[in-house]
């Protein structure tokens, strides 16, 4: 009998350190340290997020090895973030997965971040995963995609932001009001009691399957200008309303570019990826419309949708299987393409 492969996995691409032990396709520890220090900065500060890598990742792996109960020769290959992402932050992680490997004398796979987003649906062998073809809405704090998945190594991006991505406009938005650094989350939860007709913003128009939120950030920035000059405690007075509505905007240019894809592609299985499938009113909009579409969807477990390691071992194990490994001089890649 085939034994299941273990597989180390690192991710360091923005500002979380992050490491996982996958064994076969089921997750044995999955470790991350968030990076507070950039709370105050109202986003993340590059230099402090390298510096704060450094320092995490050692003890960051050697949690998950206790925690996975695993010991470091029993790995048989370190995945890691390749890009795109921060240089410095992604040389971290890239430095320590090579250095590793040549000191057990095992491959390293290089991993690219937004597809791991979505490889994250196939962790766990017991869960029902995606069937292919599927469309996966990939929605983080730097990208915005429609991806065509037709197998876990085969993918095509048929939609992408011209502008900002939507975390970052939920992140933007939320630093106008004052919410400290990441703001989605936070607008995800005072939304909850808002009204999402309370505010209009203006809505984009472009063409085919791309996206833009620079123009509802505009919008959104003159309202909230608008409303102070007549009331200085606006947004106080009007929070969850405005995070209501915010969202409902963003949410709903998402689903709009999904139906499309859905309608030009025939494809019925849909899936979401990436920090912003995290969002709780995305997940019942997505809900909705497979419902009244009578679609297959797939939302991530929620562990899996922020940045975390487990969804590059799993990536990883695709890569191992076809037997896609890197070589020592591999480099990291801020701006890495599918
Ligand atoms: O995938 P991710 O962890 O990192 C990147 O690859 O960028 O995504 C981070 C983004 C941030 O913009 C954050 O505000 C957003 O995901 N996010 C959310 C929620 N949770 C995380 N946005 C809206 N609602 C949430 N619940
Ligand atoms: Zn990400």
């Amino acid at each position: 009998m085939n034994k299941d492969i273990i597989i180390l996995g690192i991710e360091s691409s923005c500002d979380d350190t992050s490491a996982a032990i996958l064994k076969g396709r089921n997750i044995l520890s999955n470790v991350i340290a968030n990076q507070s220090i950039h709370e105050q900065y109202g986003g993340v500060v590059p230099e402090l997020a390298s510096r704060a890598h450094q320092q995490n990742i050692i003890p960051v792996v050697d949690t998950a090895l206790k925690q996975a109960k695993i010991k470091k020769e029993e790995i048989d290959a370190v995945a890691f973030t390749k890009g795109p992402g921060l240089l410095g932050s992604l040389m971290v992680g890239t430095s320590f997965a090579k250095s590793f490997a040549l000191g057990m004398g095992i491959p390293i796979i290089a991993v690219n971040h937004l597809q791991a987003h979505i490889l994250a649906h196939f962790i766990d062998d017991s869960k029902k995963v995606p069937e292919f073809p599927f469309l996966c809405l990939t929605v983080s704090g730097g990208h915005t995609q429609i991806v065509k998945v037709d197998s876990p190594i085969n993918m095509k991006i048929i939609g992408t932001t011209l502008d900002d991505a939507a975390g970052e406009a939920f992140d933007k938005s939320a630093k106008i009001m004052g919410l400290n650094y990441p703001g989605g989350p936070l607008i995800d939860k005072y939304a909850k009691k808002g009204d999402i007709n309370k505010f209009i913003f203006g809505k984009p128009k472009i063409k085919e399957l791309n996206f833009s939120f620079s123009g509802l950030k505009t919008s959104i920035l003159y309202k909230i200008k608008e409303g102070i000059k007549d009331n200085p405690d606006f947004i106080n007075n009007n929070l969850a309303d405005l995070c209501a509505s915010i969202q409902h905007s963003i949410v709903s240019i998402l689903i709009e570019k999904l139906k499309k894809a859905i309608e030009i592609t025939g494809i019925k299985h849909i899936a979401i990826a990436g920090g912003v499938s995290a969002n709780s009113y995305l997940r019942n909009e997505v809900e909705k419309l497979a419902r009244l579409e009578s679609l297959y969807f797939y939302i991530p477990k929620f562990e899996y949708c922020t940045d975390n390691a487990a969804m590059i071992a799993i990536a990883g194990y695709y890569k191992f299987k076809e037997k896609e490994f890197s070589q020592q001089n591999e480099v990291p890649s801020a701006r890495l393409p599918f």
